[in-house]
């Protein structure tokens, strides 16, 4: 029995009782004589009994109720996987890279002691991060060598394409924070906005040091893997500047393990230890 259940339950019993008092008094006040407790106990009776036969149709109605929600929970679940996956396919990635980062943030997140609303919302933001990334041309998506200023503006737009994108869907508006804020900066040297400091949301900030271990710890076409040592060291050295210096703290017990288990390893590992998170942060 859900919470749900036990509550139509208690209710259901409340107002029977009640009933049944009403009835019986009524009856006992009506029928004159000898019969007047008969029809009181038989009044009494069929409140009763009319509670019990409305419980059953409740549970029912709470059960298909139940299971539409999940559905539609996984379908959301599953449509912001698939849009991240449709980025990260374009930039040359399987996905893994989406699957490692939110992993890696919701680990952060929940050492940060983060509720149930704020970690899904982490869990949108993370896995749309650069949902942008669709409106930035290919020439510049995928250009091995460095960036000129116009293609560096061009790229860093896909920040606001990503709130374009999302913008007016209430669905996918918990997403937003990460979408807008991931490549701020704890001193104000980010962009598009340059915030600094608690101005930039928590997830982002949570977000911006998942994302940036995940790069140093990956291979890329123009640089090799780094080992954890040096990884960890660029992020220890830049909270303050670049990161959060709490989420930096947070981070810092946790940060070997998940180095162990996702990039020491088989690459499903990852997306079977995200979906862990999506089924306890989601069902
Ligand atoms: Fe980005």
């Amino acid at each position: 029995m859900n919470s749900y259940q036990r509550k139509a339950a208690n209710l259901i019993a409340v107002v029977s009782i009640a009933l049944a008092i009403v009835a019986a008094s009524g009856a006992w006040l009506i029928v004159p004589g000898d019969g007047a407790l008969t029809a009181a106990l038989f009044a009494a009776l069929a409140a009763i009994a009319c509670g019990a036969m409305i419980y059953p149709m409740v549970v029912r109605l709470n059960n298909e109720q139940d299971r539409q929600s999940r559905h539609l929970l996984s379908s959301h679940v599953a449509l912001l996987e698939a849009m991240g996956k449709a980025v990260a396919k374009r930039d040359s990635d399987t996905g893994d890279h989406n699957y490692r980062v939110t992993d890696i943030a919701m680990a952060i997140g929940e050492r940060m002691g983060l509720g149930k609303a704020a970690m899904r919302a982490l869990l949108s933001g993370a896995l749309l991060h650069d949902v942008g990334k669709i409106g930035v041309p290919d020439r510049i998506l995928l250009k091995p060598g460095r960036l000129d200023d116009h293609e560096m503006a061009l790229m860093r737009s896909h920040v606001p394409q990503g709130e374009d994108i999302v913008d007016g869907i209430p669905s996918l508006e918990e997403a937003r924070d990460v979408i807008a804020c991931h490549h701020e900066k704890w001193d104000g040297s980010g962009y598009p906005r340059g915030l600094a400091g608690e101005a930039i949301p928590l997830g982002a900030r949570i977000f911006a040091v998942a994302d940036v271990f995940d790069t140093l710890c990956s291979p890329r076409p123009y640089k090799e893997a780094m080992s954890f040592e040096t990884a960890w060291g660029i992020i220890r050295d830049d909270a303050g500047s670049h990161f959060d210096p709490k989420v930096v703290e947070a981070f810092r017990p946790i940060a070997r393990r998940l180095y162990e288990l996702h990039f020491n390893g088989d690459a499903r590992r990852s997306r079977e230890l995200l979906e862990r998170q999506i089924r306890k942060y989601f069902f």
